[in-house]
């Protein structure tokens, strides 16, 4: 199963850089601990500190042929997608994906650089938790090398794709890449900031939209992202979906993927996933719902994770001229390629 002769990088083939101070006073970045990074790659993405020390590995990690990998920028509905996809080539299991945690089921190749995980162990040998919670615990500490059950892999990975394994692509594993008009993804975002962090709860979400525009927010820049991936849109052993098709027509998502994996689904299937997938059962459903996140104290009570799950929402946060600036943003960013964003009405 495994290549032969893959690739092992003794270093990673782009640079990492430290900010200097100096940059986000000059930028105007509020100083938060959520707002500091490095640099990394040509297209200067922005990450947390930590990768310093693991991005070797991760760019390192061997894929398997049979893998299937979900990408995509955070609040991208990168969630609702990785339930869809295990479920439809999970036969839909619907107990097993009661029984387990999506995060367990599809795995983070970067959870090792995520900032409130992060967190969370520094503090976690200091709080009891129940068994339960014990459990979960020890599993978000789990290495994703180790991961193996002995089925196929389902993993997902919020970086772009220059800075995941190229191995992924050496061996031809399925890689599904999700993207959402960047409008509702700050909104999306800030909240998702405002979910994980305390102290940004009183950031206003005109200081968070200074930030996510000055390219200063975990995995940014936004646009070199999805670039990248649309980029690949017609590569063999890819599926490029907009959030946006997938809200306004679930079944068609689901027959695409079922179509990209190799799945026939009856109507039945359909008709049962379209259900589970509804923006309130959803919400309510523990196994994707990250409430556990509170409970383990990695998460605020501030907003929840399974937020709105609504198109066009931006309107109701941006003010003054926002729109029009996000607008020229995008204008300019797409000029040199033909990804146009769906409409989000
Ligand atoms: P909002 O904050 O706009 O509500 P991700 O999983 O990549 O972090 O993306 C999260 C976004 O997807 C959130 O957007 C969330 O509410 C939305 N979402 C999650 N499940 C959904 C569902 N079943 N239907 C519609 N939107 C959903």
């Amino acid at each position: 199963m495994m290549a032969k002769n893959r690739k092992t990088f003794k270093e990673l083939p782009f640079e990492v850089k430290d900010i200097e101070n100096e940059v986000y006073v000059q930028t105007g970045i509020p100083d938060l601990p959520q707002f500091r990074g490095i640099l990394v790659g040509p297209k200067k993405y922005f990450l947390h500190p930590s990768y310093r020390e693991c991005g070797l590995d991760i760019y390192n990690f061997e894929a398997r042929p049979d893998d299937v990998w979900l990408m995509g920028y955070h609040r991208s509905g990168t969630t609702l997608h990785a339930e869809m996809i295990w479920l439809i080539a999970n036969n839909l299991d619907f107990q097993k994906a009661a029984e387990e945690v999506i995060d367990f089921r599809f795995r983070h190749l970067d959870g090792r650089i995520n900032d409130a995980l992060l967190q969370f162990h520094e503090k976690i040998d200091k709080v009891a938790f129940s068994a339960e919670l014990q459990e979960l615990t020890n599993k978000y500490k789990e290495n994703i090398e180790e991961y193996d059950t002995g089925k196929r892999r389902f993993i997902k990975s919020h970086l772009p794709i220059s800075l995941n394994p190229p191995h992924i692509f050496d061996v031809g594993a399925k890689v599904i890449y999700i993207a959402r008009n960047p409008k509702d993804v700050i909104v999306s975002m800030y909240h998702l900031s405002c979910f994980l962090f305390e102290d940004l709860s009183d950031a206003k979400f005109e200081e968070f939209f200074h930030v996510f525009k000055s390219n200063m927010i975990l995995y940014q820049p936004y646009f070199e992202h999805v670039k990248e991936a649309w980029a690949r849109r017609n590569d063999d052993n890819f599926l490029f979906i907009f959030f946006e098709d997938t809200i306004k027509d679930k079944p068609k998502s689901f027959r695409k993927i079922a179509d990209f994996l190799g799945v026939d689904l009856t109507q039945q299937d359909i008709d049962s996933l379209e259900d589970h997938l509804k923006f309130e059962n959803f919400k309510a459903n523990k196994s994707v719902n990250l409430e556990h996140f509170v409970e383990m104290g990695i998460a605020t009570k501030n907003t929840s994770f399974i937020r709105k799950g609504k198109l066009g929402g931006w309107r109701e946060y941006f003010v003054g001229d926002m729109a029009r600036q996000v607008d020229e943003w995008i204008e300019e960013n797409l000029k040199d390629c033909d990804l146009r964003f769906r409409n989000d009405q």
